[in-house]
């Protein structure tokens, strides 16, 4: 797999000796302080139709109900703008999460609580995101739902479509999906209401010290 950075058409190889660092005078904890919360990002991840968007939805409507400042990224969404010059080649998601990455770690610099909904389906991607961020400001969240649930559910017919060849590369059929090797939520959706679901993630929040003020 090539590194999109490396094959980027936009690169300006002198760029680098020329841009440099400002750094702002209001920070990071200035701006959680205000928020009385610890700015964080929830990764979620897991196939499509696992329920990653429905479940982060609820989670961030439970923090707005509690006075919470979030935000959520989607990947349907982003990828109708910053991202829709992207498919779904290897190289082409690799992009797509090392995009949102950068993205997540803007709006957590804000002191928001960071929601994303991405397949991001390999390991290194969702590492190398991680790696951007204080290890206490990334919480992967693997929604775990199986293969066959995802596929019966079919919410948007694409499993199907994929199944008969009309869709390429996707994700669970003809492309990879890497099981989080150590993710700090899993969420196992099959035994659980998406409110169940919700409430596991938000108390788990709540014990980690996420919502009450800075840690
Ligand atoms: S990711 O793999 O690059 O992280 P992302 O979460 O942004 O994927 O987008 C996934 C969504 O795009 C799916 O929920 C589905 O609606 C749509 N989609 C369209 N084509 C594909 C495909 N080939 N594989 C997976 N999802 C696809």
């Amino acid at each position: 797999m090539t590194s999109p950075e490396q094959t980027s058409p936009y690169q300006n190889k002198n760029a680098d000796h020329y841009v440099v660092w400002h750094n702002t005078s209001v920070n990071q904890q200035e701006r959680a302080q205000l928020k009385n919360q610890q700015p964080v990002v929830l990764w979620f991840t897991g196939l499509s139709g696992s329920g990653k968007s429905t479940i982060a939805n609820a989670v961030e409507r439970k923090l707005w109900q509690s006075g919470h400042h979030t935000y959520l990224l989607d990947g349907d969404n982003v990828r109708h703008g910053l991202n829709k010059d992207l498919g779904f080649s290897d190289d082409a998601r690799v992009e797509n999460i090392r995009r949102i990455g950068e993205l997540a770690k803007l709006f957590v610099d804000a002191g928001n609580i960071v929601l994303t909904a991405f397949i991001s389906p390999f390991q290194s991607d969702r590492d190398q995101v991680r790696a951007l961020l204080p290890q206490e400001q990334f919480l992967e969240v693997f929604i775990d739902t199986p293969l066959e649930v995802c596929e019966s559910r079919d919410p948007k017919g694409l499993y199907k479509k994929a199944r008969a060849g009309e869709i390429k590369h996707f994700t669970g059929i003809d492309s990879e999906y890497q099981v989080p090797a150590s993710a700090e939520l899993h969420i196992h959706t099959e035994e659980q209401t998406v409110e169940q679901c919700a409430d596991e993630i938000v108390r788990t929040l709540i014990q980690l010290g996420y919502l009450a003020g800075n840690k």
